[in-house]
Protein backbone atom coordinates (compact mmCIF):
# COMPACT_ATOMS: atom_id res chain seq x y z
CA UNK A 1 0.00 0.00 0.00
CA UNK A 2 2.61 2.29 -1.18
CA UNK A 3 0.09 5.09 -1.77
CA UNK A 4 -0.87 5.07 2.20
CA UNK A 5 2.81 6.14 2.75
CA UNK A 6 2.78 9.71 1.64
CA UNK A 7 0.02 10.35 3.58
CA UNK A 8 -0.89 10.76 7.45
CA UNK A 9 -0.75 8.73 9.65
CA UNK A 10 -3.86 6.23 9.75
CA UNK A 11 -5.28 5.00 12.89
CA UNK A 12 -6.56 1.44 13.83
CA UNK A 13 -8.56 0.52 16.74
CA UNK A 14 -8.27 -3.25 16.64
CA UNK A 15 -10.27 -5.43 19.38
CA UNK A 16 -9.42 -9.12 20.06
CA UNK A 17 -11.73 -11.76 21.78
CA UNK A 18 -10.78 -15.26 22.74
CA UNK A 19 -7.22 -17.56 22.68
CA UNK A 20 -3.74 -16.60 22.83
CA UNK A 21 -3.63 -17.69 19.06
CA UNK A 22 -5.88 -14.61 18.38
CA UNK A 23 -3.86 -12.26 20.98
CA UNK A 24 -0.44 -13.72 18.73
CA UNK A 25 -2.50 -13.45 15.19
CA UNK A 26 -3.73 -9.36 16.62
CA UNK A 27 -0.07 -8.78 17.07
CA UNK A 28 0.88 -9.75 12.80
CA UNK A 29 -1.46 -7.85 12.38
CA UNK A 30 -0.49 -5.09 13.72
CA UNK A 31 2.82 -5.18 12.51
CA UNK A 32 1.04 -5.46 9.20
CA UNK A 33 -0.25 -1.86 9.98
CA UNK A 34 2.74 -0.49 11.25
CA UNK A 35 4.24 -0.99 7.88
CA UNK A 36 1.73 0.95 6.05
CA UNK A 37 1.60 4.20 8.71
CA UNK A 38 -0.93 2.78 10.62
CA UNK A 39 -0.92 3.52 14.45
CA UNK A 40 -3.24 1.86 17.12
CA UNK A 41 -5.55 3.91 19.15
CA UNK A 42 -8.03 3.24 21.77
CA UNK A 43 -11.17 5.07 20.58
CA UNK A 44 -13.11 3.58 17.49
CA UNK A 45 -14.43 6.96 16.74
CA UNK A 46 -11.01 8.69 15.86
CA UNK A 47 -10.13 5.30 13.28
CA UNK A 48 -9.57 5.23 9.98
CA UNK A 49 -10.04 1.13 10.64
CA UNK A 50 -11.61 -0.88 12.86
CA UNK A 51 -11.04 -4.50 12.93
CA UNK A 52 -12.24 -7.18 15.51
CA UNK A 53 -10.17 -10.69 15.93
CA UNK A 54 -12.63 -12.34 16.37
CA UNK A 55 -13.53 -16.39 18.79
CA UNK A 56 -16.35 -18.32 18.32
CA UNK A 57 -15.58 -21.23 21.09
CA UNK A 58 -19.01 -20.54 22.71
CA UNK A 59 -21.88 -19.30 21.50
CA UNK A 60 -21.67 -16.42 23.69
CA UNK A 61 -18.20 -15.16 22.32
CA UNK A 62 -19.86 -15.45 19.05
CA UNK A 63 -22.52 -13.11 20.06
CA UNK A 64 -20.63 -10.78 21.51
CA UNK A 65 -18.86 -10.27 17.83
CA UNK A 66 -22.08 -9.67 16.69
CA UNK A 67 -23.01 -6.88 19.55
CA UNK A 68 -20.04 -5.40 19.37
CA UNK A 69 -20.51 -4.81 15.43
CA UNK A 70 -23.71 -3.47 15.72
CA UNK A 71 -21.72 -0.84 17.97
CA UNK A 72 -19.88 0.21 14.68
CA UNK A 73 -23.17 0.91 12.04
CA UNK A 74 -23.32 4.48 13.26
CA UNK A 75 -19.75 4.90 12.46
CA UNK A 76 -19.61 4.26 9.45
CA UNK A 77 -22.79 6.08 8.66
CA UNK A 78 -20.74 9.18 9.46
CA UNK A 79 -17.88 8.49 7.95
CA UNK A 80 -18.02 6.17 5.12
CA UNK A 81 -14.56 6.38 4.61
CA UNK A 82 -14.12 4.16 7.71
CA UNK A 83 -12.77 0.39 6.51
CA UNK A 84 -14.25 -2.23 9.08
CA UNK A 85 -12.88 -5.86 9.02
CA UNK A 86 -13.57 -8.73 11.14
CA UNK A 87 -10.85 -11.31 11.35
CA UNK A 88 -10.39 -14.56 13.47
CA UNK A 89 -12.76 -17.63 14.06
CA UNK A 90 -15.93 -16.18 13.46
CA UNK A 91 -15.01 -14.81 10.12
CA UNK A 92 -14.45 -18.27 9.27
CA UNK A 93 -17.27 -19.65 10.17
CA UNK A 94 -19.47 -17.28 8.79
CA UNK A 95 -17.75 -16.09 5.70
CA UNK A 96 -19.85 -14.19 3.07
CA UNK A 97 -22.82 -14.36 5.95
CA UNK A 98 -21.18 -11.99 7.91
CA UNK A 99 -20.93 -9.43 4.73
CA UNK A 100 -24.93 -10.17 4.51
CA UNK A 101 -25.42 -9.78 7.58
CA UNK A 102 -23.92 -7.00 8.61
CA UNK A 103 -23.62 -4.51 5.29
CA UNK A 104 -21.41 -1.91 7.22
CA UNK A 105 -18.91 -4.38 6.82
CA UNK A 106 -16.02 -4.21 4.34
CA UNK A 107 -13.60 -7.06 5.00
CA UNK A 108 -14.24 -10.54 6.16
CA UNK A 109 -10.74 -12.70 6.83
CA UNK A 110 -9.75 -15.80 8.68
CA UNK A 111 -6.85 -16.55 10.53
CA UNK A 112 -4.72 -18.46 7.31
CA UNK A 113 -5.20 -15.26 5.74
CA UNK A 114 -4.08 -12.80 8.52
CA UNK A 115 -0.70 -11.70 6.43
CA UNK A 116 -2.73 -10.60 3.48
CA UNK A 117 -4.27 -7.72 5.56
CA UNK A 118 -2.38 -5.31 3.33
CA UNK A 119 -3.72 -6.45 -0.05
CA UNK A 120 -7.50 -6.87 1.42
CA UNK A 121 -7.32 -3.31 2.74
CA UNK A 122 -6.02 -2.31 -1.03
CA UNK A 123 -9.09 -4.00 -2.71
CA UNK A 124 -11.37 -2.74 0.22
CA UNK A 125 -9.94 1.13 0.01
CA UNK A 126 -10.75 0.42 -3.99
CA UNK A 127 -14.62 -0.02 -2.21
CA UNK A 128 -14.75 -3.87 -2.89
CA UNK A 129 -16.32 -5.49 -0.23
CA UNK A 130 -13.52 -8.35 0.32
CA UNK A 131 -13.88 -12.32 1.62
CA UNK A 132 -11.04 -14.23 2.53
CA UNK A 133 -11.64 -17.21 4.23
CA UNK A 134 -9.02 -20.16 2.49
CA UNK A 135 -7.57 -22.77 4.44
CA UNK A 136 -4.38 -23.94 3.40
CA UNK A 137 -2.57 -26.63 3.90
CA UNK A 138 1.12 -25.35 4.65
CA UNK A 139 2.53 -22.73 6.08
CA UNK A 140 5.08 -20.15 4.55
CA UNK A 141 7.85 -18.13 5.85
CA UNK A 142 6.52 -15.03 5.15
CA UNK A 143 3.16 -15.53 6.64
CA UNK A 144 4.77 -15.17 9.80
CA UNK A 145 7.70 -12.77 8.51
CA UNK A 146 6.03 -9.43 10.57
CA UNK A 147 7.01 -9.94 14.11
CA UNK A 148 4.59 -7.76 16.49
CA UNK A 149 4.73 -4.35 16.77
CA UNK A 150 4.43 -4.16 20.69
CA UNK A 151 7.12 -4.36 22.89
CA UNK A 152 7.78 -5.84 26.19
CA UNK A 153 9.54 -8.53 27.77
CA UNK A 154 7.08 -11.17 26.90
CA UNK A 155 6.01 -12.98 23.22
CA UNK A 156 3.62 -15.21 22.32
CA UNK A 157 4.79 -16.95 19.32
CA UNK A 158 3.21 -19.28 17.58
CA UNK A 159 4.64 -22.44 16.19
CA UNK A 160 1.86 -24.51 14.83
CA UNK A 161 -1.59 -23.73 13.80
CA UNK A 162 -4.85 -25.77 13.07
CA UNK A 163 -6.08 -28.77 15.18
CA UNK A 164 -6.57 -32.67 14.34
CA UNK A 165 -8.15 -34.31 17.24
CA UNK A 166 -11.88 -33.30 16.23
CA UNK A 167 -12.88 -33.44 20.04
CA UNK A 168 -16.61 -33.81 19.46
CA UNK A 169 -17.78 -30.62 21.49
CA UNK A 170 -15.32 -28.07 19.62
CA UNK A 171 -15.13 -25.56 16.54
CA UNK A 172 -11.54 -25.22 16.35
CA UNK A 173 -10.53 -27.75 13.93
CA UNK A 174 -12.93 -26.17 12.08
CA UNK A 175 -12.28 -22.73 12.10
CA UNK A 176 -8.35 -23.17 12.21
CA UNK A 177 -8.18 -26.10 9.82
CA UNK A 178 -5.88 -29.25 10.02
CA UNK A 179 -2.83 -28.84 12.09
CA UNK A 180 0.35 -27.78 10.52
CA UNK A 181 3.17 -26.72 12.02
CA UNK A 182 6.25 -23.76 11.22
CA UNK A 183 10.08 -24.75 10.11
CA UNK A 184 11.88 -24.60 13.49
CA UNK A 185 13.97 -22.22 11.56
CA UNK A 186 11.91 -19.87 11.16
CA UNK A 187 10.35 -20.09 15.05
CA UNK A 188 13.86 -19.77 15.84
CA UNK A 189 14.57 -16.25 13.75
CA UNK A 190 11.28 -15.18 14.97
CA UNK A 191 12.45 -15.79 18.72
CA UNK A 192 15.83 -14.12 17.95
CA UNK A 193 14.71 -11.06 16.75
CA UNK A 194 12.48 -10.81 19.77
CA UNK A 195 15.19 -11.44 22.37
CA UNK A 196 17.09 -8.62 20.06
CA UNK A 197 14.03 -6.13 20.85
CA UNK A 198 14.08 -6.58 24.42
CA UNK A 199 12.17 -9.96 25.05
CA UNK A 200 12.98 -12.00 28.17
CA UNK A 201 10.15 -14.51 27.90
CA UNK A 202 8.57 -16.41 25.13
CA UNK A 203 5.73 -18.27 25.00
CA UNK A 204 5.06 -20.90 22.31
CA UNK A 205 1.69 -21.59 21.01
CA UNK A 206 -0.54 -24.40 19.53
CA UNK A 207 -3.77 -25.99 20.23
CA UNK A 208 -1.56 -29.18 20.89
CA UNK A 209 1.89 -28.16 20.71
CA UNK A 210 3.07 -31.55 22.02
CA UNK A 211 2.41 -33.04 18.34
CA UNK A 212 4.25 -30.29 16.70
CA UNK A 213 6.27 -31.59 13.98
CA UNK A 214 4.37 -34.46 13.20
CA UNK A 215 2.72 -32.53 9.89
CA UNK A 216 5.13 -29.87 8.46
CA UNK A 217 7.96 -28.33 10.49
CA UNK A 218 11.22 -30.58 9.38
CA UNK A 219 12.01 -33.25 11.35
CA UNK A 220 12.25 -31.67 14.72
CA UNK A 221 9.97 -32.90 17.42
CA UNK A 222 8.47 -30.30 20.06
CA UNK A 223 11.08 -31.33 22.90
CA UNK A 224 13.97 -30.72 20.12
CA UNK A 225 11.93 -27.12 19.36
CA UNK A 226 11.79 -26.25 22.90
CA UNK A 227 15.70 -26.96 23.86
CA UNK A 228 16.57 -25.00 20.75
CA UNK A 229 14.28 -21.88 22.14
CA UNK A 230 16.01 -22.40 25.69
CA UNK A 231 19.43 -21.84 23.63
CA UNK A 232 18.50 -18.25 22.19
CA UNK A 233 20.79 -15.73 23.98
CA UNK A 234 18.63 -13.15 26.07
CA UNK A 235 15.59 -15.08 26.27
CA UNK A 236 15.23 -16.09 30.25
CA UNK A 237 11.88 -18.25 30.03
CA UNK A 238 10.00 -20.59 28.03
CA UNK A 239 6.46 -21.18 28.51
CA UNK A 240 4.29 -23.49 26.35
CA UNK A 241 0.69 -24.16 25.73
CA UNK A 242 -1.66 -26.12 24.91
CA UNK A 243 -0.92 -29.94 26.07
CA UNK A 244 -3.02 -32.56 25.03
CA UNK A 245 -2.81 -35.22 28.01
CA UNK A 246 -2.85 -38.04 25.84
CA UNK A 247 0.26 -36.53 24.51
CA UNK A 248 2.61 -35.82 27.26
CA UNK A 249 5.72 -37.76 26.36
CA UNK A 250 8.80 -39.19 28.93
CA UNK A 251 11.08 -36.93 26.64
CA UNK A 252 9.09 -33.59 27.58
CA UNK A 253 8.78 -34.65 31.49
CA UNK A 254 12.59 -35.14 31.48
CA UNK A 255 13.44 -31.67 29.77
CA UNK A 256 12.02 -29.87 32.92
CA UNK A 257 14.92 -31.58 34.84
CA UNK A 258 17.48 -30.21 32.14
CA UNK A 259 16.06 -26.95 31.20
CA UNK A 260 16.60 -24.35 33.93
CA UNK A 261 14.28 -21.89 31.52
CA UNK A 262 11.33 -24.11 31.15
CA UNK A 263 8.68 -22.43 33.38
CA UNK A 264 7.33 -25.07 35.69
CA UNK A 265 3.92 -24.48 35.07
CA UNK A 266 1.87 -26.90 32.72
CA UNK A 267 -1.59 -26.22 31.30
CA UNK A 268 -3.27 -29.78 30.93
CA UNK A 269 -6.55 -29.62 30.36
CA UNK A 270 -8.68 -32.53 31.69
CA UNK A 271 -11.67 -31.15 30.33
CA UNK A 272 -14.19 -34.04 32.54
CA UNK A 273 -13.72 -36.58 35.85
CA UNK A 274 -15.63 -38.76 34.27
CA UNK A 275 -14.58 -41.61 32.06
CA UNK A 276 -17.67 -42.00 30.35
CA UNK A 277 -17.71 -38.02 29.36
CA UNK A 278 -14.27 -38.18 28.29
CA UNK A 279 -15.16 -40.84 25.83
CA UNK A 280 -17.92 -39.45 24.47
CA UNK A 281 -15.44 -35.92 24.01
CA UNK A 282 -13.08 -38.06 22.47
CA UNK A 283 -10.02 -36.88 24.64
CA UNK A 284 -7.78 -40.45 24.19
CA UNK A 285 -7.51 -40.64 27.79
CA UNK A 286 -9.21 -41.53 31.51
CA UNK A 287 -9.40 -39.50 34.73
CA UNK A 288 -7.31 -41.60 35.97
CA UNK A 289 -4.46 -41.88 32.89
CA UNK A 290 -4.40 -37.89 33.37
CA UNK A 291 -4.14 -38.23 37.24
CA UNK A 292 -1.18 -40.77 37.17
CA UNK A 293 0.28 -38.43 34.72
CA UNK A 294 0.24 -35.59 36.97
CA UNK A 295 1.19 -37.36 39.87
CA UNK A 296 4.11 -38.52 38.32
CA UNK A 297 5.28 -35.10 36.85
CA UNK A 298 4.36 -33.64 40.63
CA UNK A 299 6.92 -36.34 42.03
CA UNK A 300 9.71 -35.08 40.09
CA UNK A 301 9.06 -31.81 40.04
CA UNK A 302 6.87 -31.14 43.53
CA UNK A 303 7.07 -27.06 42.86
CA UNK A 304 5.07 -27.47 39.36
CA UNK A 305 2.39 -25.95 39.11
CA UNK A 306 -0.76 -27.56 37.03
CA UNK A 307 -4.18 -25.42 35.43
CA UNK A 308 -6.66 -27.04 33.54
CA UNK A 309 -9.94 -26.29 31.50
CA UNK A 310 -13.24 -27.78 32.19
CA UNK A 311 -16.20 -28.26 30.67
CA UNK A 312 -19.45 -29.07 32.69
CA UNK A 313 -22.92 -30.38 31.40
CA UNK A 314 -21.30 -31.88 28.09
CA UNK A 315 -24.27 -33.65 26.69
CA UNK A 316 -25.82 -36.89 28.69
CA UNK A 317 -23.75 -35.75 32.03
CA UNK A 318 -25.39 -36.66 34.73
CA UNK A 319 -24.87 -35.76 38.58
CA UNK A 320 -22.88 -38.97 39.10
CA UNK A 321 -20.81 -37.61 36.08
CA UNK A 322 -20.36 -34.41 37.20
CA UNK A 323 -19.13 -35.62 41.16
CA UNK A 324 -16.55 -37.64 38.96
CA UNK A 325 -15.42 -33.90 37.73
CA UNK A 326 -15.59 -32.66 41.22
CA UNK A 327 -13.43 -35.47 42.68
CA UNK A 328 -10.87 -35.11 39.83
CA UNK A 329 -10.40 -31.36 40.94
CA UNK A 330 -9.66 -32.31 44.76
CA UNK A 331 -7.34 -34.83 44.04
CA UNK A 332 -5.39 -32.89 41.07
CA UNK A 333 -5.67 -29.84 43.42
CA UNK A 334 -5.10 -27.43 40.26
CA UNK A 335 -3.59 -23.66 40.59
CA UNK A 336 -6.01 -22.46 38.57
CA UNK A 337 -8.79 -23.50 36.20
CA UNK A 338 -10.67 -22.12 33.46
CA UNK A 339 -14.38 -23.49 33.02
CA UNK A 340 -17.17 -23.21 31.11
CA UNK A 341 -20.70 -24.49 30.77
CA UNK A 342 -20.82 -26.58 27.49
CA UNK A 343 -22.06 -24.61 24.64
CA UNK A 344 -23.43 -26.36 21.07
CA UNK A 345 -21.11 -25.48 18.42
CA UNK A 346 -22.35 -25.77 14.52
CA UNK A 347 -20.56 -28.81 12.63
CA UNK A 348 -19.50 -30.71 15.71
CA UNK A 349 -20.65 -33.86 16.59
CA UNK A 350 -21.34 -33.23 20.30
CA UNK A 351 -23.96 -30.60 18.99
CA UNK A 352 -26.13 -33.81 17.56
CA UNK A 353 -25.63 -36.01 21.09
CA UNK A 354 -28.45 -36.51 23.23
CA UNK A 355 -29.59 -35.20 26.63
CA UNK A 356 -28.75 -31.94 26.00
CA UNK A 357 -28.10 -30.19 29.53
CA UNK A 358 -30.69 -28.17 30.68
CA UNK A 359 -29.03 -24.08 31.22
CA UNK A 360 -29.97 -24.23 34.80
CA UNK A 361 -28.30 -27.39 35.48
CA UNK A 362 -25.18 -26.04 33.88
CA UNK A 363 -25.33 -22.63 36.05
CA UNK A 364 -25.69 -24.67 39.14
CA UNK A 365 -22.86 -27.18 38.03
CA UNK A 366 -20.64 -24.08 36.89
CA UNK A 367 -20.87 -22.08 40.23
CA UNK A 368 -20.24 -25.76 42.32
CA UNK A 369 -16.94 -26.10 40.42
CA UNK A 370 -15.86 -22.78 40.59
CA UNK A 371 -16.74 -22.35 44.21
CA UNK A 372 -14.37 -25.67 45.43
CA UNK A 373 -11.61 -23.98 43.01
CA UNK A 374 -11.22 -21.13 44.67
CA UNK A 375 -10.62 -22.84 48.17
CA UNK A 376 -8.24 -25.09 46.42
CA UNK A 377 -6.69 -22.19 44.76
CA UNK A 378 -5.92 -19.86 47.94
CA UNK A 379 -4.78 -23.27 49.80
CA UNK A 380 -2.30 -23.73 46.63
CA UNK A 381 -0.87 -20.43 46.86
CA UNK A 382 -0.59 -20.68 50.35
CA UNK A 383 1.70 -23.27 50.65
CA UNK A 384 4.00 -21.06 48.52
CA UNK A 385 4.39 -18.78 51.77
CA UNK A 386 7.97 -18.30 52.71
CA UNK A 387 9.20 -19.53 49.41
CA UNK A 388 11.58 -17.39 47.30
CA UNK A 389 9.83 -17.31 43.78
CA UNK A 390 11.67 -15.71 40.96
CA UNK A 391 9.79 -12.45 38.89
CA UNK A 392 9.70 -11.40 35.74
CA UNK A 393 8.51 -8.06 36.37
CA UNK A 394 5.89 -6.68 33.71
CA UNK A 395 4.91 -3.09 35.87
CA UNK A 396 2.91 -1.51 38.12
CA UNK A 397 1.22 -3.51 40.44
CA UNK A 398 -3.03 -3.21 39.25
CA UNK A 399 -4.04 -2.74 43.34
CA UNK A 400 -0.99 -0.43 44.16
CA UNK A 401 0.88 1.70 41.89
CA UNK A 402 3.55 1.91 43.98
CA UNK A 403 4.12 -1.84 44.15
CA UNK A 404 5.24 -3.79 41.07
CA UNK A 405 4.10 -6.94 39.70
CA UNK A 406 4.87 -9.34 38.02
CA UNK A 407 4.64 -13.39 37.34
CA UNK A 408 6.53 -16.17 39.22
CA UNK A 409 8.10 -19.29 37.06
CA UNK A 410 4.44 -21.25 37.95
CA UNK A 411 2.59 -18.27 36.76
CA UNK A 412 1.50 -16.76 39.84
CA UNK A 413 0.81 -13.20 39.48
CA UNK A 414 3.24 -11.67 41.87
CA UNK A 415 3.05 -8.10 43.98
CA UNK A 416 6.15 -6.44 46.04
CA UNK A 417 7.51 -3.08 46.83
CA UNK A 418 10.52 -1.69 44.43
CA UNK A 419 13.78 -2.77 46.37
CA UNK A 420 16.55 0.04 46.21
CA UNK A 421 18.12 -0.03 42.66
CA UNK A 422 15.53 -1.69 41.24
CA UNK A 423 15.87 -2.31 37.57
CA UNK A 424 12.11 -1.74 36.32
CA UNK A 425 10.08 -3.69 33.69
CA UNK A 426 11.91 -6.74 32.03
CA UNK A 427 13.98 -7.30 35.03
CA UNK A 428 14.03 -11.01 37.07
CA UNK A 429 14.09 -10.44 40.39
CA UNK A 430 13.83 -12.80 43.61
CA UNK A 431 11.13 -12.57 46.13
CA UNK A 432 10.45 -14.14 49.09
CA UNK A 433 6.68 -14.97 49.50
CA UNK A 434 4.33 -13.24 52.42
CA UNK A 435 0.83 -13.06 51.61
CA UNK A 436 -1.25 -15.25 49.54
CA UNK A 437 -4.40 -14.36 48.25
CA UNK A 438 -6.57 -16.40 45.69
CA UNK A 439 -5.35 -15.49 42.48
CA UNK A 440 -1.65 -13.52 43.63
CA UNK A 441 0.65 -13.29 45.55
CA UNK A 442 2.94 -10.24 48.00
CA UNK A 443 6.12 -10.49 48.70
CA UNK A 444 9.51 -9.19 49.63
CA UNK A 445 12.24 -8.56 46.61
CA UNK A 446 15.46 -9.49 47.32
CA UNK A 447 17.29 -8.18 44.13
CA UNK A 448 17.49 -8.19 40.62
CA UNK A 449 19.49 -10.74 39.11
N1 LIG B 1 -6.57 -26.89 22.29
C1 LIG B 1 -6.90 -26.71 23.60
C2 LIG B 1 -8.03 -25.77 23.91
C3 LIG B 1 -8.80 -25.08 22.85
S1 LIG B 1 -10.30 -24.25 23.23
C4 LIG B 1 -7.17 -28.06 24.20
O1 LIG B 1 -7.30 -29.04 23.53
O2 LIG B 1 -7.27 -28.15 25.38
C5 LIG B 1 -10.16 -23.79 24.91
C6 LIG B 1 -11.14 -24.45 25.80
O3 LIG B 1 -12.46 -24.10 25.48
C7 LIG B 1 -11.14 -25.96 25.76
O4 LIG B 1 -10.13 -26.53 26.49
C8 LIG B 1 -12.51 -26.30 26.31
O5 LIG B 1 -12.47 -26.42 27.71
C9 LIG B 1 -13.34 -25.09 25.96
N2 LIG B 1 -14.32 -25.39 24.92
C10 LIG B 1 -14.08 -25.75 23.64
N3 LIG B 1 -15.25 -25.97 22.99
C11 LIG B 1 -16.25 -25.76 23.88
C12 LIG B 1 -17.67 -25.84 23.82
N4 LIG B 1 -18.29 -26.20 22.71
N5 LIG B 1 -18.37 -25.52 24.93
C13 LIG B 1 -17.73 -25.16 26.06
N6 LIG B 1 -16.41 -25.08 26.18
C14 LIG B 1 -15.66 -25.37 25.10
FE1 LIG C 1 -10.49 -28.33 20.26
FE2 LIG C 1 -9.76 -30.71 21.10
FE3 LIG C 1 -8.33 -29.48 19.22
FE4 LIG C 1 -8.30 -28.58 21.72
S1 LIG C 1 -7.53 -30.57 21.03
S2 LIG C 1 -8.53 -27.36 19.87
S3 LIG C 1 -10.35 -28.96 22.42
S4 LIG C 1 -10.42 -30.20 19.00
FE1 LIG D 1 -11.66 -18.91 19.92
FE2 LIG D 1 -10.63 -19.51 17.61
FE3 LIG D 1 -9.09 -19.39 19.76
S1 LIG D 1 -12.59 -20.17 18.34
S2 LIG D 1 -10.49 -20.02 21.37
S3 LIG D 1 -10.16 -17.72 18.84
S4 LIG D 1 -8.90 -20.82 18.08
Amino acid sequence: MEERSDMREKLVFLETFGCQMNDSDSERMLGILKGINFARTDDPGSADLILLNTCTVRDKAEQKVYSTLGRYKELKKARPGLIIGVGGCVAQQQGEKLLKRAPHLDIVFGPHNVHRLRELLLEADSGQRVVATRLTETIDADEYGVTGSSSGEKAFVSIMRGCNNFCSYCIVPYTRGREVSRQSADIITEIEGAARGGVKEVTLLGQNVNSYGASGGGAVSFPELLMMVCRVDGIKRVRFMTSHPKDIGSELIELFGQEKKLCRHLHLPVQSGSDRVLEKMGRGYTSSGYLSKIEQIKALYPDMSFTSDIIVGFPGETDADFQATMGLLRTARFDNIYSFMYSPRPNTRAAGFDGQVPLEVRTQRIQILQEEQKGIALERNRETIGRTVEVLVEGPSRGNPLEMMGRSSCNRIVNFACPPGFEGPGCLIEVVVTEAYQSSLRGRAEGNH
